[in-house]
């Protein structure tokens, strides 16, 4: 079998490669000729756990190509997986302008059956335009070929990317036609043997699907982040009150903890695209409309934490940062609290030397000199007047305690994530706080 993957991203390279790896013969296309370039020799472009060594291992095996050109790959090809980007318009909603480029290419192009299957998160009514906007360059072009649109929305978790997609929780296909429904139950196989199921429902249930999914995990970590900010005016500690409902199975202790917001790619664009098409159907999607906004004052909770500790004036101090990209095991800082937290601070007059495992470059790519970049996580630490703690790489989980006080010049800890147990900061004659805990008086 023989399938397409359009854009190299996070889910269209790992999907490409997943299904490389159980034997299709794929290729993979971009638009970016640097990224084609690299890929090729087998350097990918983003950090994702095991995908480089799998990317190798099927170039090697002559299954793994890479091309610009999605004109050249569509000989013979029976599925295209359309993984562009989604990013939001200015109003929220979803720039489809990439995933419609997609479609008429292939429309331009393509001489025998196919089916386009939109991958990319898109708004509900989507899959219709996809299929009008090919449709369109085949009349164009006046002849009469077959084809099929489906949606198979994408799941998988950045720093788990690779596994998420060799042992899906589930595959949802939405899909009007039998004979799409017989070729991607084929292709998707492989990785349902061990009882992960295919969900097969019409396209527009698909579409929401995956809105649904995300702004579901959206709203449990909002709300947490609520009961959290909570918990710190009453004198509760969010940690216990935590484990005393996560035991609850109809609650599961999954996506509660609480933290500086969420962010990456993903849940920020997806909860607002779901608001955004709601009121263009004339329903305002109320809780989620909270979820944003709990969430846009939770980016910004380390910043109230730190003015507060320094009597609403931090201009000279100098702030260490452990963490910049969005979670741990990625290097995506897309919509990362650390950007929220750069702006404010650095607006505030405070310096920043920032350290995390994989994220560096990404950070420079994206705020330059507004910060300072630490070799280690120590360095970052030198005179400095606080340690944030932004994302909770396991590198941070167990340092030197006895080190960080040598180096700081002041004490306090903001735990962003609340990794590091009170008590015993206490021990050490730290000053410190973490989200929803009492602070010390
Ligand atoms: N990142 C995630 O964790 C994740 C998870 C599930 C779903 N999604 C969704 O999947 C989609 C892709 O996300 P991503 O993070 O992989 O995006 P990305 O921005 O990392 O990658 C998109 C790629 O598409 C390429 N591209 C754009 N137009 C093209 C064209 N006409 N032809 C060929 N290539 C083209 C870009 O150059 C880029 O390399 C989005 O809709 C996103 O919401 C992402």
């Amino acid at each position: 079998m023989k399938i397409t993957v359009v854009g190299t991203g996070y889910v269209g390279l790992v999907t490409g490669t997943c299904f490389a790896d159980v034997g299709i013969d794929v290729t993979c296309v971009d638009i970016d000729k640097e990224k084609i370039k690299n890929l090729k020799k087998g350097i990918i472009p983003i950090y994702e756990p095991g995908l480089e060594e799998m990317v190798q291992r099927n170039i090697e095996k002559g299954r793994l190509h890479f091309s610009t050109q999605l004109k050249d790959t569509l000989e013979d090809t029976e599925v295209i997986f359309s993984a562009v980007g989604t990013p939001p318009d200015e109003d929220g909603s979803a720039d489809l302008q990439y995933v419609l480029n997609v479609a008429r290419e292939v429309g331009q192009h393509m001489n025998n059956y196919l089916i386009l299957v939109t991958k990319s998160t898109v708004p509900v009514g989507t899959a219709n335009k996809v299929k009008k906007a090919l449709q369109e360059e085949l009349d164009k072009r006046d002849v009469n070929i077959d084809f099929d649109v489906a949606s198979n929305p994408e799941f998988l978790k950045e720093g788990a990317a690779v596994q998420d997609f060799l042992k899906p929780d589930r595959i949802v296909i939405g899909t009007e036609s039998d004979k799409a429904k017989e070729i991607m139950e084929k292709l998707y196989k492989p990785f349902t043997l061990n009882g992960h199921p295919v969900i097969f429902m019409d396209i527009p249930s698909a579409e929401v699907t995956k809105y649904a999914a995300n702004a579901m995990l959206a709203t449990k970590i909002s709300f947490m982040n609520d009961i959290a900010n909570f918990c710190e005016i009453v004198n509760a500690d969010v940690n216990s009150v935590r484990k005393g409902i996560g035991s609850d199975s109809r609650i599961g202790n999954k996506f509660i903890y609480p933290g500086t917001g969420y962010g990456g790619s993903c849940f920020p664009k997806d909860v607002k695209a779901i608001i955004r098409t709601a009121n263009e159907n004339n329903y305002n999607l109320r809780v989620l409309q909270s979820v944003e906004d709990v969430n846009e004052d939770q980016k910004t909770i380390l910043f109230r934490k730190l003015m507060d500790h320094y009597n609403g004036d931090i201009k000279g101090k100098k702030i260490a940062m452990w963490g910049l990209s969005f979670k741990p095991k990625t290097d995506d800082m897309r919509e990362a609290p650390a950007l929220n937290l750069i702006d404010k601070i650095t607006e505030a007059g405070a310096t920043i030397k920032a350290y995390d495992p994989v994220a560096m470059d990404e950070a420079k790519r994206r705020v330059g000199d507004k910060i300072e970049y630490a070799k280690d996580q120590y360095d970052a630490l030198l005179d400095a007047d606080a340690l944030l703690l932004v994302t909770e790489w396991m590198d941070f989980r167990y340092p030197n305690f006895n080190a960080i006080k040598r180096l700081m010049k002041e004490p306090p800890i903001l735990d962003g994530r609340n990794i590091y147990d009170r008590l015993e900061m206490k021990k050490y004659g730290f000053y410190y706080t973490g989200i929803g805990i009492a602070n010390e008086k």
